[in-house]
């Protein structure tokens, strides 16, 4: 089954607008594999600079604009929210929703999540689907029922007919910003039993959709990662941050 690789820089709230700089011109002399694209999700104020760089510099299409969060509504009276609209008149392509940090910070929920997904779907835009257990949950071997929890509601939300417009980044929560990365070969079970579970729903879906892992991957261990059957690519937060280090990162991932 061919499927594209994508590796997606979260820079979270970090960045500046000389690093939107930096990484545009860093970007712009990249080599990358056939099938890989690339994705850079800085904070709301520096998308446009993004935009505006990467086209001055003309940057290969391949490499996409996204942001990391919106919300679920439309429009209207919600003050400090970003619509989806927005972000397709900035020409961000993706969209990262429910991120760990926005669920354990920010309390939203899986139902919230699934409404999110929808919205972007609806936009045109492509959601970064964010899944992953706690260590807890790991220890107490619950990280399957977890993972199921929180796929369900976006399979019920959207179908699972429309997964083939989504990407799936599982992040396992204790391996963010750690230092400690899931094994490859733990990644790469935890990725299979995400790509049965959507075959219960669909095998032909199933064998379509992006899977990244996320949590501490770097220039080391990217190529063992990525080298994982069910890994199509990354989502990247510290090591993103370095654009030498995110370009070695870019150039190891192959589409399949
Ligand atoms: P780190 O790569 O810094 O562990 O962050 C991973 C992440 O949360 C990306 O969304």
């Amino acid at each position: 089954m061919k499927r594209h690789a994508i590796i997606a820089a979260n820079w979270k709230m970090n960045g500046s607008l000389s690093l939107i700089k930096e990484m545009v011109s860093g970007l712009n002399s990249i080599v990358l594999a056939e099938n890989v694209n690339v994705v850079v999700c800085p904070s709301f104020p520096f998308l446009s600079a993004f935009a505006l760089n990467a086209e001055n510099e003309n940057l290969q299409a391949n490499i996409y604009l996204g942001a990391q969060n919106v919300s679920e509504h439309k429009s209207g009276a919600y003050t400090g929210e970003i619509s989806t609209d927005m972000l397709n008149e900035v020409n961000a392509n993706y969209v990262i929703v429910g991120h760990s940090e926005r669920r354990s910070l920010y309390k939203e929920t899986s139902t919230q999540v699934a409404h999110k997904v929808k919205t972007v779907l609806s936009a045109g835009l492509t959601p970064i689907l964010c899944i992953g257990e706690s260590e807890a949950e790991r220890t107490a071997e619950q990280t399957e029922t977890v993972l199921a929890s929180q796929l369900q509601p976006v399979i019920d939300e959207i179908g699972i007919e429309n997964f083939t417009d989504v990407v799936i980044a599982y992040e396992p929560v204790w391996a963010i910003g750690t230092g400690k990365t899931a094994s490859p070969e733990m990644a790469q079970a935890t990725h299979l039993f995400i790509r049965q579970f959507l075959a219960n729903a669909d095998k032909n879906i199933a064998d379509k959709v992006p899977l990244l892992y996320g949590g501490s991957v770097n220039a080391a261990n990217c190529e063992e990662l990525f080298a994982q059957t069910d890994i199509d690519g990354g989502l990247i937060g510290g090591a993103s941050l370095k654009v030498d280090e995110f370009k070695i990162i870019c150039s190891s991932a192959k589409g399949s």
